[in-house]
């Protein structure tokens, strides 16, 4: 819940000369209020735009919502799913991650699939399980090829917005589970060829390191993303 339309758009207007033709693939997710400014200041750009959720069904009553349906009208390419916050704020579960990956892809969005274990999971050695059933749940129903479309983002929740990272090689083998999981059910091309981001805290001293892992394909990034020198470093590490 960060940025007015007009903060929304000056920030893109300053971003789009920094990321050039070519370059890794920058996608600003912001607030459904600033959705339609930014697809206007991206234009000609080389920034894409993405929704940080969405709702699983077309249309109906669901006062106060927003559905994949609506976002493709508007042409939102992108949209995260499953973000810890969705989860441990308002409800979301599994099967709703599962509804809305779905969904999405019915309506060309390409969703940012979010997943991560608690400190408390994490202390009890549980983390790689929890991250690997929830990528299970989130993908089952799915076709190998709808996988070509969706993007997991492996964000463990105690180092969201608290300046705590995982250690590069913790992010990388959490990852590495994750594509052990999907190897399973998909085949070793789907799972090495899935885009799979880390995101926590990821900053613009750490992001070099975490993006070299093997198995770390780019960020997910919040706070840092806020700010427009921080959020260059990190794009051009
Ligand atoms: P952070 O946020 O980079 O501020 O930790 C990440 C996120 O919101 O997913």
């Amino acid at each position: 819940m960060n940025m007015l339309p007009n903060e929304a758009m000056s920030f893109i207007e300053n971003l789009a000369p920094k990321v050039k033709e070519g370059h890794k693939e920058v996608i600003l997710c912001v607030p459904y209020i600033d959705l339609f400014y930014s697809l206007l200041a991206a234009q000609q750009t080389n920034i894409k735009i993405g929704a940080q959720n969405m709702h699983f069904e077309d249309k109906g009553a669901y006062t106060g919502e927003i559905s994949g349906e609506m976002l493709e009208a508007i042409r939102v390419e992108y949209v995260i799913i499953g973000h810890s916050e969705r989860r441990q704020y308002f409800n979301e579960t599994d099967e709703s991650v599962n509804k809305k990956i779905k969904s999405a892809l019915n309506h060309n969005l390409k969703p940012i699939v979010c997943v991560g274990e608690t400190l408390e999971q994490k202390e009890m050695g549980k983390a790689e399980e929890i991250i690997t059933n929830q990528v299970k749940k989130a993908l089952d129903g799915l076709e190998p090829k709808s996988l070509e479309k969706v993007i997991i983002a492996y964000e463990p929740i105690w180092a969201i917005g608290t300046g705590k990272t995982a250690t590069k090689e913790d992010a990388n083998n959490s990852i590495k589970a994750i594509r052990k999981e999907i190897e399973k059910n998909y085949g070793e091309n789907v799972a090495e060829n899935i885009i799979i981001l880390y995101g926590g805290s990821v900053n613009k001293d750490n992001a070099k390191e975490l993006f070299n892992m093997s198995d770390i394909d780019g960020g997910l990034v919040g706070g840092a993303s806020l700010k427009l020198d921080d959020f260059e470093k990190i794009i051009n590490y």
